[in-house]
């Protein structure tokens, strides 16, 4: 068994983290260019023995895509159907991740992968349109929602560096999902390795950023971080307004994947997230 992981940002790195020497992995960042075929099929040519893909390369910065609407397509779209083919033509199994941004957001009740998608965005769009590449090669596509952890750009981290040098922090309490510990999803990617079809996966519990944010101020508060906020303050998303729309509601009801693999509630995978971090801010 040979796993070639493409992208080294937050869940490429989680997952690589994850295997821990105990599976042999390519790990490959930009210099292996998913949408470029030139790249992408002599690489695996030079690297014989490729069972596993799991894709995690993404341009995964929702308001730039509507400003860089071919990179954003090419990444997302071209990048899993060249890696869906080459692994048709290898025999290998590929594992495309996507994201609750297929959905349009405006139900509200917990979504499943049967349910109409209709992206509110433009990388929305990329990213179902590179489900479809996935899928139409038999291969396996799992969607995650609110992705968090230690390396990368994302909204938790950024929420403690506020919590620990703001009084105040305004959070929005009118959008709804399901948060994601990228090393849960990780385990949970390993399990999936010889799977099929379109799954979604995501910590358990529903919620807004200003519930996870009360949260993680009493857990860390709690585990001795120096925290500074004294109140966290709802707001509308109207308050925070972004170039392109988000979806309300885009929680996934994670049934079809649970015989497989363990999911724990989002409170308990912050408190692993806020111990792996103390060494850094005590
Ligand atoms: N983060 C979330 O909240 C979230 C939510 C739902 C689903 N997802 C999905 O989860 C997956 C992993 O996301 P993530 O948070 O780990 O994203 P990330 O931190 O942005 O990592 C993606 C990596 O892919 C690289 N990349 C971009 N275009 C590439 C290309 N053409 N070829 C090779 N590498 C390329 C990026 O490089 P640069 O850094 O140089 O651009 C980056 O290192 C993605 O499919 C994403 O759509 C994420």
């Amino acid at each position: 068994m040979l796993l070639w992981i493409t992208g080294k940002g937050l869940l490429g790195s989680a997952l690589v983290h994850e295997c821990n020497g105990s599976l042999p992995v390519l790990h490959t960042g930009r210099e292996v260019d998913v949408a470029d075929r030139e790249k992408v099929f002599p690489f695996a040519e030079q690297h014989p023995g490729i069972t596993h893909i799991v894709n995690c390369a993404a341009f995964s910065e929702v308001d730039k895509a509507e400003l860089m609407k071919e990179e954003a397509y090419r990444a997302n779209a071209e990048g899993p159907k060249n890696l869906a083919q080459l692994a048709c033509q290898m025999g290998a199994k590929l594992i495309h991740i996507s994201t609750d941004y297929v959905f349009p957001g405006t139900s509200r009740r917990l979504l499943t992968e049967q349910d109409r998608v209709n992206p509110c965005n433009y990388y929305g769009w990329t990213k179902l349109r590179g489900e479809e590449n996935v899928l139409a090669h038999s291969m396996c596509v799992i969607r995650t929602s609110w992705l968090f952890g230690a390396k990368g750009k994302n909204f938790v981290s950024k929420l403690l560096k506020l919590l620990l040098s703001q009084k105040e922090v305004r959070l929005t309490d009118d959008q709804w999902g399901r948060f994601t510990y990228a090393p849960d999803l990780a385990k949970a990617i390993l399990k999936m390795l010889h799977h099929t079809g379109l799954y979604q996966y995501a910590n358990a519990g529903v919620a807004t950023r200003y519930e996870f944010g009360l949260a993680m101020r009493e857990e860390a508060f709690f585990m001795g971080y120096p925290i500074l906020t004294e109140a966290v303050i709802p707001v509308p998303g109207a308050a925070f307004p972004t170039p392109c729309p988000r979806p309300e509601y885009s929680a996934f009801d994670t049934e079809k994947i649970e015989p497989y693999v363990k999911i724990r509630h989002w409170r308990e995978a912050l408190r692993d997230f806020l111990c792996a971090q103390l060494p850094v801010y005590l």
